[in-house]
């Protein structure tokens, strides 16, 4: 029995062609860091990691220099940069209703600040309009998860961004399950900060991610770790430059290179090609579903505002049973549970039950959704 891997919001797997080989260079050939040294290996991976920037820039449609690209551990790495090093006692917060925990344990870690959540429907989306009557004096950041982890609705970030932009307030976008699936125009929706992970839809490795920043907003932030950049070395204050402000350590080097590569991919076929293709699948698997009796869709029933994470909730059997049947009757790998992210399934109503996620990849084919799909009806049927 061979395996359907459906596990793609948690990780892309398999990662295209040219992401370990470009790590594997690294480690056997290159071996050195950024920022440190002049010799030759040292500039290879400094270019390297100068394109990896430059092409993170041009994916997002940033607006800043590409030494506002910052490379973090992921995107919880980036949140917390974020949500910490800005927030002070005092100081208030918009999240919405669909929020992971990425943003909320670090928002709930912060004594003094508060805040509102925006609601969203059935659907797991929300309304712009009921963003502005949350908006208080103390007011700082409206954060919010551009796509469900849930269930894949995604918000319409253009309109959130305006309204954020009318009334000063910094707005920043967790893209990890949108970033590499759809168009993010970073400049255009008023962004002041991107958040993204570099090994799901940007087809990278795990322990790397990007945190786009604005530069005034950049300004406002307190780096959370100081060190070694390798530059400015007289002295031990950080440097106020970026990326190096919010760089300290040596970084992820076999990381920057796999991600180097895995953007190089995702810009030689495109985000539109792969955006089609993903929701080809997703059509085919919810149309699919929607003829399996026992079985509910949780999140957006059409294509519209959503990318292709599908969480079902199996009417009347354990959910966690069904996704352990789909792996050992059928090789279906899913996840189950809560997605950590509670609050999303108490909008959708799945809470404490939990869903099973299905999430095809950019080289899933049309024959494993039937698969899925014929292995879904053959759980549902007992
Ligand atoms: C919406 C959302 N935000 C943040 C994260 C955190 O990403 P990472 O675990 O790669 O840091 C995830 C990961 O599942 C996510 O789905």
């Amino acid at each position: 029995m061979s395996a359907i891997y459906m596990d793609n919001a948690a990780t892309s797997f398999p990662k295209p062609e040219g992401v370990s080989s470009s790590m594997k260079t690294y480690m056997d050939e290159v071996g050195a860091t950024i920022n440190r040294s002049v010799y030759g290996a040292a500039q290879d991976a400094g270019l390297t990691t100068l394109l990896l920037r430059e092409a993170a820039a041009k994916l997002f449609h940033f607006p800043e220099p590409a030494t506002h690209v910052i490379l973090t551990p992921g995107a919880t790495a980036s949140l917390n940069m974020v949500i910490k090093g800005l927030l002070k006692p005092g100081d208030h917060c918009i999240v919405s209703s669909m929020e992971h925990n990425a943003v909320m344990r670090p928002l709930l870690q912060l004594e003094g600040v508060s805040f509102d959540r925006i609601p969203c429907n059935a659907e797991g989306l929300l309304n712009p309009a009921d963003v502005e009557p949350l908006i208080r004096p103390n007011t700082r950041l409206v954060i919010m998860a551009h796509g469900s982890n849930v269930c894949g609705a995604v918000q319409d970030a253009a309109a959130v961004g305006a309204i954020c932009r009318r009334h000063g307030i910094p707005f920043v976008l967790d893209a990890a399950q949108t970033a590499g699936h759809i168009d993010i125009d970073f400049e255009g929706w008023g962004l002041s900060a991107l958040a993204a992970p570099g090994h799901k839809g940007l087809l990278g490795p795990s322990g790397i991610g990007l945190l786009l920043l604005r530069d005034d907003f950049a300004r406002l932030l307190d780096p959370l770790i100081a060190g070694g950049t390798g530059s400015a070395s007289d002295s031990e204050y950080l440097p106020d430059y970026l990326p190096d402000r919010f760089e300290s350590g040596t970084p992820n080097l076999p990381g920057i290179y796999g991600l180097e590569a895995s953007l190089r991919f995702l810009q030689e076929q495109g985000i539109e090609k792969l955006h089609a293709h993903e929701m080809a699948l997703c059509k085919r698997f919810l149309e699919g579903v929607k003829n399996i009796p026992g079985v509910n869709v949780c999140g957006p029933q059409g294509l519209n505002n959503r990318v292709g994470v599908i969480s079902l909730d199996f009417v009347g059997q354990d959910n966690a049973e069904v996704a352990y049947r789909l792996e050992t009757e059928f090789g279906i790998l899913t996840r189950c549970g809560l997605h950590c992210a509670p609050s999303a399934h108490k909008t959708l109503g799945t809470f404490p039950r939990g869903t099973v996620r299905f999430a095809p990849g950019f080289s899933t084919t049309e024959a494993e959704v039937d698969a899925v799909l014929a292995a879904i009806a053959g759980v549902c049927q007992g």
